[in-house]
């Protein structure tokens, strides 16, 4: 199993480098990476989703504060100008709170370390990175551990999106308790939803399973609840981009169809995420902002219009997942009961 960076800090010297990315927007047709080295270049990588996936988009917002901090080495108001950075950097996506966490985690270097030199300051945020991207991996590994504790021997399991390696550093959340899974048995079977409007469940994730070996079935998104009925589901794992203190969970667009479909069929229905991706700030789901996106993913298949072109268009990226549909939500501390997710917090 492939356990390549999706993202990576490149060390040049001293308090120099650069983020390299896996470009998403290319694949399954081409696997090339991406060298970045500017605050707005760190931005429209995060929206135009050349990286996407809540952890990883944490981690390009982590290599922004870097980035920003190396542009404005020589300010005279150097604290401040890498503040405003790191806040243009957040509004870049609203819904992943990852973003957000990560660029905290950041700042905080940024306070803590004020008596120091620029050149100092930008090494500790080198290794704070770095630091992020590490535990990134071993936190996914756990939560993949811990994951593959609740899937049956032989399971067909239901993915939605792409929660994999490609949308963290490496090994992935919901796809991690398939990969943690698929070394205790090998005869798992996995049912990709496509994932519209961007796909990322075609593009990305029947990918990175076959590339593991993991036998995998593409279904288009109005499928799922018909492959429920045929007892082909034995249970549906996911990720998450904000979770509230009551387990209500934001996730990719349709996520919330398939939570209620898998009610219906008495199927059990996973969130699998770091403590990162939990929001202590919001009571409920109902706090979540969802992305708006534009029209045109929708409207466009392939360069080609697929509907008259001034029909109305409405695209949320993002639903919310209500935390009566959630079985469970797996962490690296365990798995918890939606409503038990705040004790994570005290
Ligand atoms: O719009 P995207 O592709 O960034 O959305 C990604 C998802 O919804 C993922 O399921 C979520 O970020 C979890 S990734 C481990």
């Amino acid at each position: 199993m492939s356990e390549e960076k999706t993202i990576e800090w490149i060390k040049k010297g001293v308090a120099q480098g650069y983020s390299r990315m896996i470009d998403q927007t290319l694949l399954p047709y081409e696997y090339k990476k991406v060298d970045i080295s500017t605050t707005k270049g760190i931005y429209d990588a995060i929206k135009t989703m050349i990286v996407r996936g809540a952890p990883a988009i944490g981690i390009a917002g982590a290599h922004g504060v870097v980035i920003a901090a190396i542009e404005n080495k020589n300010s005279a108001d150097f604290i401040n100008e890498v503040k405003k950075a790191a806040n243009y950097i957040n509004s870049s996506r609203p819904t992943a709170v990852n973003l957000a966490w990560a660029i905290n985690e950041q700042l905080k270097i940024l306070d803590d370390n004020k008596d120091k030199s620029n050149n100092e300051i930008i090494e500790l945020l080198v290794k704070n990175a770095i630091r992020l991207e590490d535990e990134d991996i071993e936190i996914n590994k756990k939560i993949g551990q811990y994951g593959s504790e609740i899937i049956p021997k032989g399971a067909g399991i239901l993915t939605h999106c792409n929660a994999g390696a490609l949308a963290t550093v490496g090994w992935g959340t919901a796809l991690g308790v398939i990969r943690s899974a698929y070394l205790k048995d090998n005869t798992i079977k996995v049912f990709a939803d496509e994932t519209r409007p961007r796909g990322q469940g075609a593009k990305l994730t029947t990918y990175e399973l076959l590339r593991d070996g993991i036998n995998t079935t593409l279904i288009t998104d109005n499928m799922s609840a018909y492959f429920m009925k045929k007892n082909m589901i034995d249970v549906v794992v996911v990720g998450a981009d904000r979770i509230a203190l009551n387990g209500d969970s934001a996730n990719k667009i349709g996520t919330y169809l398939v939570a209620i479909a898998a009610k219906y069929h008495n199927i059990p229905f996973y969130i699998a995420a770091p403590k990162s991706t939990i929001d202590a700030e919001i009571k409920t789901g109902d706090e979540i902002v969802i992305e708006l996106r534009d029209k045109e993913e929708v409207t466009i298949i392939n360069n080609k219009l697929i509907c008259p072109k001034d029909v109305n268009v409405i695209n949320p990226g993002f639903d919310v997942t209500p935390s009566e549909l959630i079985s469970g939500i797996i962490t690296e501390y365990g798995i918890f009961k939606p409503d038990e997710i705040h004790k994570l917090f005290k």
